[in-house]
């Protein structure tokens, strides 16, 4: 199962994360797939918000530094894996300590570590439709994260568009 949304603008973005995020826990793992400038960074800032980070604005790509902490109601590490092109500098960056533990971690670029990540994530990926729409593809991979995208597709529906994602500004699609 995955569900499509199409976002029209930043903040219809940034509001869908803030949805996800506080629906995750600590432990949680989810990976962004999409080009550079499709929004995976937007939606991390909603996630963070979402997971009650005071000062999301400060969340932005941490390309030089590979991996940040935000300190929210659980932390949160966020990585982008953007300049990762070695399979040796998978090593150096220490993933796998933030990963199944006492914070949630959001990885951007998550198809660099494909196959070192755990089977078990919310799988998020973003594709350019127009200068400002996106077309937003949330795959749950495994009970923990289906649950998680039942509760928020159930929050969505049940609350409109007063507070939708983006209300009518969104449309979903089971694909
Ligand atoms: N619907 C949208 N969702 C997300 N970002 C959007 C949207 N429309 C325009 N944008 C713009 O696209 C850019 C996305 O940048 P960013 O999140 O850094 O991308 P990425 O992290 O995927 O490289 C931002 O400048 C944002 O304002
Ligand atoms: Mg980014």
């Amino acid at each position: 199962m995955s569900l499509q949304v199409v976002s029209r603008s930043t903040v219809d973005t940034q509001m869908l994360g803030e949805q996800v995020g506080r629906l995750l826990d600590a432990g949680d793992l989810v990976c962004l797939y999409g080009e550079l400038g499709s929004g995976k960074t937007v939606l991390t800032k909603g996630i963070a918000r979402g997971l009650g980070v005071a000062y999301e604005r400060a969340v932005r790509s941490p390309s030089f530094v590979l991996m940040q902490r935000y300190q929210g109601r659980v932390p949160i590490y966020h990585a982008d894996l953007y300049r990762l092109d070695r399979l040796t500098d998978i090593a150096d960056i220490g993933l796998r300590e933030f990963l199944g533990g006492e914070g949630v971690a959001v990885i951007e670029w998550a198809n660099k570590l494909e196959a070192w990540l755990p089977a078990e994530r919310l799988e998020i990926s973003i594709a350019h439709q127009t200068e400002e729409t996106r077309l937003i593809t949330i795959t749950p991979q495994g009970a923990r994260y289906r649950q998680l995208l039942k509760q928020w597709q159930s929050q969505t529906m049940s609350c409109g568009e007063t507070c939708g994602p983006g209300g009518d500004n969104v449309e979903m699609a089971s694909a």
